[in-house]
């Protein structure tokens, strides 16, 4: 398996052949956990946790011991030279020359890709911001294929803050590549972001169907959901008849319900205002309705009031099973990435390959939208420059390399202009035809008209052009 040297930052850095062949060698070392302990002898893995764990870092730390091998460690940013002002990039650099695998919790979003760009080893993300948590969603995926051996085709549930929980985000994306439905039943203005939603429906082919139009007996029922995605494995009428579908799709029962707790570390002002509203709570009561009579309840943990302690005995609940199958999912993944174990990998679906888009590199014009990114931070600015995936051009869409974030630049031009004459350095509005036409090696894109002209480009005919969903107003302030 060529997995050997590679980093874990989100979950799309392996595809399902990988995975599945990753759980095989689960089931190997759950079976000898014990008898694991020359496999990686004399590897040392740093273990870096700038926000608090008590799963992911123990289980991690648990692993690489079973495993043979040593763990150091820094649990405290405070404690290190971050609070010097050292950069990410300097510190992974280091780290990378005294361990042979880093694994890293932050609160800054890309902060993982920053040190895997940078270590010289291999990376694995225990969690950045409200990015990604993808070595939470292996442990959720295996345990869904442990009880239901399968995961195309189940109707999964996601209950919570699905705007800032990081382990629904990874989750998200694996289920749909996996072919699930998938069910969301956000809490107060806790719905997943926009960009997740674009991801979704334009990388996994699915479809959703938000909450404005899947009916009142859904809205106003025991399921509030906000939104179905239904993959294209799904029969085709089943989207097409949102209403109806979603009633059969209850009426058959939702195989797996996924809470999380709000992430109160990550509100800010506005989200503090909509949570005062009802955040959604599972119980006996819940569960009692037919619809989830054979439903695993699932939760990363930690949990706080979202999950009644009264379902611990529940055959249903797979919490712990969850948090305990993380030390043999990150042996299996320690193994995997250090080169000392190799599983062979069978390809079976079209996710398999990542969708290539052009990239916009010029670091000037445009910065990431989303002020927790990495790439927004004053001790990274120094070395990081913004850099974007082009994913669309009608409204156009940079994609923030770093944290998924989605920016719509209003204004663009060409580097073509100097072929021409010094007249012809225009700049045009990003929603005229020029969007389209514009070569993504020659685009040059602006936050506002002010950024244009200061950059010596005149403005065209195609400038003022109503603006499109997503795009920010500009300031004239001089
Ligand atoms: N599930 C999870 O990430 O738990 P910790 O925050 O305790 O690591």
């Amino acid at each position: 398996m060529a997995l050997a040297n590679r980093s874990l930052v989100t979950i799309d850095d392996l595809t399902n052949g990988e995975i599945e062949a990753l759980f095989s060698l689960v089931d190997e070392m759950s079976d000898s956990i014990d008898r694991q302990s020359d496999i990686c002898r004399g590897k040392v893995m740093a273990s870096l946790f700038f926000e608090p764990s008590t799963r992911t870092r123990l289980s991690f730390e648990a692993a690489m011991q079973r495993l043979g091998g040593s763990v150091i460690s820094a649990a405290d940013a405070s404690a290190t030279s971050l609070a010097k002002g050292e950069s990410i990039a300097d510190m992974a650099r280091v780290v990378g020359s005294y361990a042979d695998i880093i694994v890293i919790r932050h609160p800054w979003e890309g902060a993982a890709k920053v040190a895997a760009d940078y270590a010289g080893i291999p990376v694995i993300n225990a969690g950045d911001g409200g990015h990604e948590h993808p070595t939470q969603t292996l442990c959720d995926l295996y345990t869904i294929k442990k009880e239901r051996q399968t995961i195309k085709g189940l109707r999964i549930a996601l209950w919570g803050d699905l705007k800032y929980g990081r382990t629904v985000h990874s989750l998200t994306y694996a289920l749909a590549r996996f072919g699930a439905t998938i069910l969301f039943r956000p809490g107060p203005g806790l719905e997943l972001p926009e960009h997740v939603i674009r991801k979704l429906t334009t990388e996994y082919g699915g479809e959703l169907n938000r909450y404005e139009t899947l009916g009142q007996v859904v809205k106003e029922g025991l399921f509030p959901m906000d939104a179905i995605y239904i993959t294209p494995s799904s029969p085709h009428q089943l989207a097409m008849m949102p209403d109806i579908s979603i009633q059969v799709e209850l009426k058959s029962g939702v195989d797996a319900l996924y809470v999380t707790r709000l992430q109160k570390e990550r509100l800010n002002a506005t989200d503090e205002q909509q949570k005062k509203g009802k955040y959604p709570v599972i119980n006996k009561k819940l569960l009692k309705e037919k619809e989830f009579k054979r439903t695993l309840v699932m939760h990363p943990l930690p949990r706080v009031d979202e999950l009644a302690y009264e379902l611990d005995a529940d055959p249903r609940s797979m919490y712990f099973k969850q948090a305990a199958r993380g030390v043999p999912v990150r042996m299996a993944l320690i193994a995997l990435l250090l080169g000392a174990k190799e599983v062979p990998v069978t390809e079976k679906d079209s996710f398999s390959r990542k969708i290539d888009y052009p990239c916009y590199r010029r670091g000037f014009g445009v910065k990431c939208s989303n002020p927790k990114c990495v790439s927004r931070q004053e001790t990274e600015t120094k070395y990081i420059k913004p850099q974007f995936k082009i994913v669309a051009n009608q409204p156009l869409t940079l994609r923030c390399i770093y944290c998924e974030h989605e920016v719509h630049p209003g204004y663009i031009a060409s580097s073509d202009w100097h072929e021409g004459r010094l007249s012809n350095k225009k700049y045009h509005s990003a929603n005229s035809h020029w969007a389209r036409k514009i070569r993504a090696e020659n685009l040059i894109v602006f936050d506002s008209e002010i950024e244009a002209e200061a950059c010596g480009f005149k403005p065209s005919s195609y400038t003022k052009m109503p603006k499109q969903k997503g795009q920010r107003k500009e300031s004239r302030k001089k």
